[in-house]
């Protein structure tokens, strides 16, 4: 009779676990419903200043292999941990080095995860399974507050389904997460769009794993000499070498001095295609589903809406949705980064 029971408690969480009622947090609630649904090994999404959280508590390796469950996320990827303050570092970390210190003063908090080697304290399946850990220090007040109240470290991948778009507004988070955590607190929309730079700092010179709001020139005026992790090869961070940030329809990028002409015959010829492009050249397009990055003059402006329009592409119902190269420079490196993972090496080279 007692086993009876006890199966059925079994079976009732399961259900639970798979139509989780997860509840909507306003940024002008207090967090202490959040930090505790945190203390006790559940998962809450939170804004940061680059895009939304999928927050557990780092040191709960159950809370944290549910947060792999919820995205549906490879194993191999590790996760990167948040931090509030300097002082949760140590505990995490074995050495920090000049350059990685040097780092830390000019950039955190902020939109730059460095890579240290790990103590034992980080349980394994965060990093899967890697003798190094990510850290990260965000700026945003809402993901401070929540790991400063909670009063552990945070364990937070991007709060999307495992290749998709990564979420900057909490709608987009309840499109993929509702259901599979316990809450979500709306902050609005993030202000950088794109996730923060991931920098290895474990070995001789820093190495750039993932290009961010933070640059390459940045980060070189501060330590001097960097080396970016290319592409060609095997990637140093696991997470690069997945497709990512796909919205369902087919993403083409088309280059060279014709593309803007090129892609206008594709699409005219295609009743189920858009174009994705900045506002520039939009009177070359009547008529035919255009999705606005803002001007081409203002990278940042477009890095900040670019996951977003990835979706929007989605919601219009179209199957393609043609694009262009943007200038490799400062944050349009990792804008051309996210755009060329999302085509899937779909490129058309159209002249030039
Ligand atoms: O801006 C951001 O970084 C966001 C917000 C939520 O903080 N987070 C985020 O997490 O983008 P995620 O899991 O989507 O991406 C983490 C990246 C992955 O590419 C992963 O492979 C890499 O960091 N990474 C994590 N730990 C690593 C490690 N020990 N060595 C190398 N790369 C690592
Ligand atoms: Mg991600």
């Amino acid at each position: 009779m007692f086993l009876k029971h006890v199966w059925y408690n079994i079976l009732d969480i399961n259900i639970q676990e798979q139509t989780m009622k997860t509840i909507i947090y306003s940024q002008s609630h207090d967090l202490t419903i959040p930090a505790q649904i945190i203390q006790n090994g559940g998962i809450v999404a939170c804004p940061t200043e680059t895009v939304y959280g999928l927050c557990a508590n780092a040191l709960n390796e159950t809370a944290v292999s549910n947060i792999f469950k919820a995205k549906g996320r490879p194993s191999d990827n590790p996760l990167i941990v948040h931090i509030a303050s300097i002082d949760m570092l140590d505990q995490l970390v074995k050495d920090i080095s000049p350059m990685a210190q040097a780092l830390i003063d000019k950039f955190w908090p902020g939109p730059l995860t460095l890579i240290f080697n790990s103590t034992n304290v980080v349980p394994a399946i965060v990093r899967a399974g890697l003798a190094t850990v990510a850290i990260r220090f965000p700026s945003h007040p809402i993901m401070q507050i929540l790991i400063k109240q909670a009063n552990v470290p945070i364990a937070a991948p991007s709060a999307n389904v495992s290749g998709k778009p990564s979420p900057t507004n909490a709608r987009r988070v309840i499109e993929d997460m509702d259901t599979k955590i316990d809450a979500i607190i709306d902050g609005g929309s993030c202000e950088f769009g794109v996730e923060s730079t991931v920098v290895d700092t474990t070995r001789e010179l820093p190495i750039i794993l993932r290009p961010g709001v933070i640059t390459a020139q940045m980060i070189t005026e501060v330590v001097g000499n960097i080396k970016t992790d290319s592409f060609d090869k095997t990637p140093i961070s696991p997470g690069m070498k997945y497709t990512h940030y796909s919205p369902n329809a087919k993403v083409i990028i088309v280059t060279g001095d014709n593309a803007i002409k090129t892609i206008s015959n594709l699409v005219k010829a295609n009743p189920t295609a858009g174009v994705l492009l900045p506002q520039e050249y939009k009177e070359q397009f009547i008529n035919i589903p255009y999705i606005s990055l803002g001007s081409e003059n203002d990278l940042a402006q477009i890095a900040s809406v670019l996951f977003e329009k990835l979706r929007e592409v989605d919601d219009l119902g179209l199957e393609s949705v043609y694009t262009i190269y943007l200038p490799q420079v400062d944050i349009g490196e990792a804008i051309m980064n996210r755009l060329i993972k999302a085509c899937g090496n779909n490129i058309i080279f159209a002249g030039g």
